[in-house]
């Protein structure tokens, strides 16, 4: 009895608790309690708290709502985001007949209000466990109907589980996320995430008025390309459709799971739970999460693997629009259809696996099957793609107008589509045919390398054997036989996909651009631009030339790179660039001083020796310029550019061409108007190297206030008049050097002479350039004045290089 009794008051005491609690609780707003800055709410599960806060090391005051619970500081809305209080003198108050309005109490005025919607007898405030803040009338029920304001109608960056993220056609309003505009400052920013309701609604991540982001439409589970974790029994995703609006809802079974998206300062739309162990926020999705995800980046008909470099590639029976730009990487023209669609007796092929396109362009229908969406499709020519609206119960339908935009591929979480094609595209015969000439065109091309290989492999062994019978230089043949093969994949990357920051200029047949490898060792990759068809034989000259050879004076080839029709050379990097660069610059020119144009003269010498002589091709180079030149970091010289290289076999001392290839200003006579070349012809154009890198100065193009005669010319007058130092007299500062000078142009005048016979060989310049012994004396050189030879227009083919004033020309003998 005694126990009963006990029981009986305990419940009285309990239930009158309970009602002081309520009448004095601690998570509302009204007439009589308002919130003044250093006070706080807390809702009645203790989830959230509203009050005063800084952000960051800001000092300004803000109104917002955080995790009550959680020791990191996370607000998830703010009132007054564009109106901080300088002061601690805020009053968060509700007021009749029905606003919640932030004041400055020491100044007496508001800074901010909630919107007035209707009038209710006594407004109150009260703070959810779900984190919305309400403002409804304290005798009304709590339902959302009653509520007359509501923070969840007006998220900052942070949607909470219950808001609806979408548009409500009753009132006009959206609920959409914007971004602070950074960690200290919940003022709006640039970045917005919303939904957008042209064609099928999609959600859209801007940066002001800039799609960055898209992801849509729902399937039934996820937007598409925005998965979520399925079959969750703590929560659901759903998306709503109806007369009243369109939005996208999570509701939270299990209220100990703490879930939100976050819109960042930096336009991250993140995902994140409260790991109570760890008591970490764990972030577990972030988008946009790659390139991929960036607005149409691979442009129409593309389709973006971020597992490939590089990552854009066009739909499978899609080509290139601009296929120039494609290759460099420009993927804005998107992509077109290899056979136009002639809209009767179209079909459609079946992509999987991708991130549904732009459906800004659509309709849809929730009833029809799959098989009445392709029939919905084909009634409208301009209708390019369909497929299942729902992916959850397999039904509806969404057909696609016009381009198809945005897609990319998702291994996991992709969806079908099916593409609108040509009949022909379809047919399975045509399609075989296709496939069979592809891979025979590639099998051609592989054929035709093997044999490339396989010709100079024979030539190697032929040579080496020659070189052998005569004793001569000999080097290990398995050496000279690598040529490494770089994937095309690897100069990409380290070409940063052919940035334009790493191009380095317009070589012999093509663009070049420096890149580094993964090891950091730095390269210069030259292309072989498609259009040139000249291209095409020099570049493969070069391979076979330069692959064989080794010298300290040459220019290295590390490998090549051939895929379809991309061919690329892999060169070592020079990081001071060609000579002429450096030489005809008046800023840069004073770097060079006379030991080391000396040291770069001899550098080309024994190059060029080693071409004429040592290896065992004997190869004259036939364009050697200041612009075939280049400089390593050491500033030692290296022989660039084989493609117009000539091999010399056995006794053969010199040959004719009719198609002459080289530069005006360093050819010698015979070879610019006979045709005629040998190392003679290699000579002249070294003495001519020599004669620029003392003087300064340009042959061609030279002038002079006295006469009108070229570099050749000027040097030679001098000469003969023992005015040599004169051509060197810009640069030269050290009276000790002037010998050296002297004696240097005149080995330029040997070489420049006009007849073949009375050049020195290269073994000799080098001898003249070591020794102190007497040199014979200098003959007239060839093509001391102006005049260049009669070269037929058509026939001249030009070839970019770094400098505009270096022309390769070739002219065709007009006999
Ligand atoms: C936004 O989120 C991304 C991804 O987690 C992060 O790298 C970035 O620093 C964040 N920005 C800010 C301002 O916190
Ligand atoms: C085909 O679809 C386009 C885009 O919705 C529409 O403008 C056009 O009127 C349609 N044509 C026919 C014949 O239905």
């Amino acid at each position: 009895m005694d126990a009963t009794w006990k029981g009986f008051f305990l419940l009285v005491i309990l239930i009158s608790l309970n009602f002081s609690i309520s009448s004095c609780s601690t998570d509302i707003i009204n007439s009589i309690r308002s919130v003044r800055d250093g006070e706080t709410i807390v809702s009645s599960g203790g989830m959230f708290e509203l009050g005063f806060f800084s952000p960051g090391n800001s000092k300004n005051r803000y109104v917002g709502i955080w995790y009550y619970g959680i020791p990191i500081k996370t607000i998830v809305w703010v009132a007054n985001r564009e109106s901080p209080l300088t002061n601690q003198a805020g009053v968060l108050k509700v007021m009749e007949p029905g606003l919640l309005v932030l004041v400055n109490d020491t100044a007496g005025e508001a800074v901010w209000s909630s919107k007035r919607s209707r009038s209710v007898q006594t407004p109150v405030a009260q703070l959810l466990d779900s984190g919305n803040l309400v403002l409804k009338d304290a005798e009304a029920d709590d339902t959302e109907e009653n509520y007359i304001w509501q923070t969840y109608d007006h998220p900052t960056d942070t949607y909470l589980p219950g808001m609806k993220f979408g548009w409500n056609f009753v009132t006009g309003a959206q609920v959409y996320l914007e971004a602070w505009k950074a960690n200290d400052d919940p003022a709006p920013g640039e970045f917005t995430y919303d939904l957008e309701l042209t064609g099928y609604p999609q959600v859209v991540l801007r940066r002001n008025t800039l799609e960055i982001t898209r992801y849509g439409p729902w399937n039934g589970i996820f937007f598409s390309g925005f998965p979520d974790v399925r079959r969750n029994p703590a929560y659901s995703s759903d998306f709503v459709m109806d007369k009243n609006g369109v939005y996208y809802q999570e509701k939270l079974f299990d209220m100990s799971v703490v879930r939100r998206l976050t819109l960042n300062s930096s336009g991250v739309v993140q995902r994140l739970t409260w790991v109570n162990r760890t008591q970490t926020w764990e972030v577990y999705t972030n988008r946009p999460a790659d390139n991929c995800d960036s607005y149409s980046h691979c442009g129409a008909y593309g389709i973006c693997y971020i597992q490939n470099i590089p990552a854009c590639s066009c739909l499978d029976r899609f080509v290139p629009k601009d296929s120039e730009g494609w290759i460099k990487t420009d993927w804005s023209n998107g992509c077109i259809r290899r056979t136009n669609l002639s809209c009767q007796g179209d079909g459609f092929i079946k992509y999987s696996k991708i991130k549904l396109p732009d459906a800004q362009n659509s309709w849809f229908n929730d009833a029809m099957t799959l098989k009445e969406c392709a029939v919905e499709c084909l009634k409208n020519c301009s209708c390019t793609a369909y497929t299942q609206l729902n992916i959850s119960n397999g039904s509806g339908c969404i057909v696609w107008f016009g381009e198809l935009v945005d897609i990319r591929s998702l291994s996991t979480d992709g969806q079908d589509i099916y593409i609108r094609m040509a009949s022909s595209e379809i047919d399975s015969r045509v399609m075989k045919r296709r496939i069979l000439i592809a891979s025979l065109t590639s099998v051609m091309g592989m054929i035709l390398l093997a044999l490339i290989l396989f010709l100079y492999i024979r030539k190697t062994n032929i040579d080496s054997t020659k070189d052998e019978q005569g004793g001569k230089y000999n080097e290990s043949k398995d050496k000279e036989l690598e040529l490494p093969f770089f994937k095309v994949a690897t100069i990409l990357k380290a070409t940063n996909c052919f940035s334009i920051e790493n191009k380095l200029g317009e070589g012999g047949f093509g663009p070049v651009y420096k890149g580094m490898l993964e090891g950091g060792e730095e390269i210069a990759v030259k292309c072989l631009s498609r259009t040139s068809t000249q291209g095409i034989d020099e570049f493969k000259n070069e391979v076979i030339f330069i692959a064989k050879l080794q010298h300290r004076n040459l220019v290295r080839l590390l490998g090549c790179c051939i895929q379809k029709d991309e061919n690329m050379l892999i060169y070592e990097y020079m990081p001071n660039k060609s000579l002429d660069i450096i030489l005809f610059d008046e800023t840069t020119s004073d770097l060079l001083d006379w030991p080391k144009r000396f040291h770069i003269i001899n550098g080309i010498a024994r190059g060029l020796l080693y071409l004429h002589q040592d290896s065992r091709l004997r190869i004259i180079h036939r364009d050697l310029k200041t612009s075939n030149i280049l400089l390593d970091s050491d500033m030692n010289p290296k022989i660039s550019d084989f493609g117009t290289a000539r091999s010399f076999g056995g006794n053969e001392t010199e040959a004719k061409t009719r198609r002459v290839v080289g530069t005006y200003g360093y050819m010698s006579p015979e070879y610019a108007v006979d045709g005629i070349f040998s190392a003679k012809s290699d000579v002249f154009s070294f003495g001519v190297l020599v004669l620029e890198i003392v003087s300064g100065k340009r042959n061609r193009g030279f002038s002079h206030s006295d006469h009108h005669l070229n570099l050749l010319g000027h040097a030679w007058t001098l000469y003969k008049e023992e005015r040599s130092h004169e051509v060197a007299e810009a640069f030269l500062q050290n009276p000790q050097d002037l010998a050296q000078v002297i004696r240097l142009i005149h080995v330029g005048l040997l070489c420049v002479q006009k007849k073949p016979e009375d050049r020195p060989s290269m073994s000799s310049v080098v001898l003249m350039l070591g020794n102190e012994g007497t040199l014979p004396e200098a003959k007239q050189p060839g093509f001391f004045t102006e005049r260049e030879p009669i070269v037929s227009q058509n026939s001249t083919t030009t070839h970019a290089t770094n400098s505009t004033n270096q022309l390769t020309v070739t002219i065709l003998d007009p006999r």
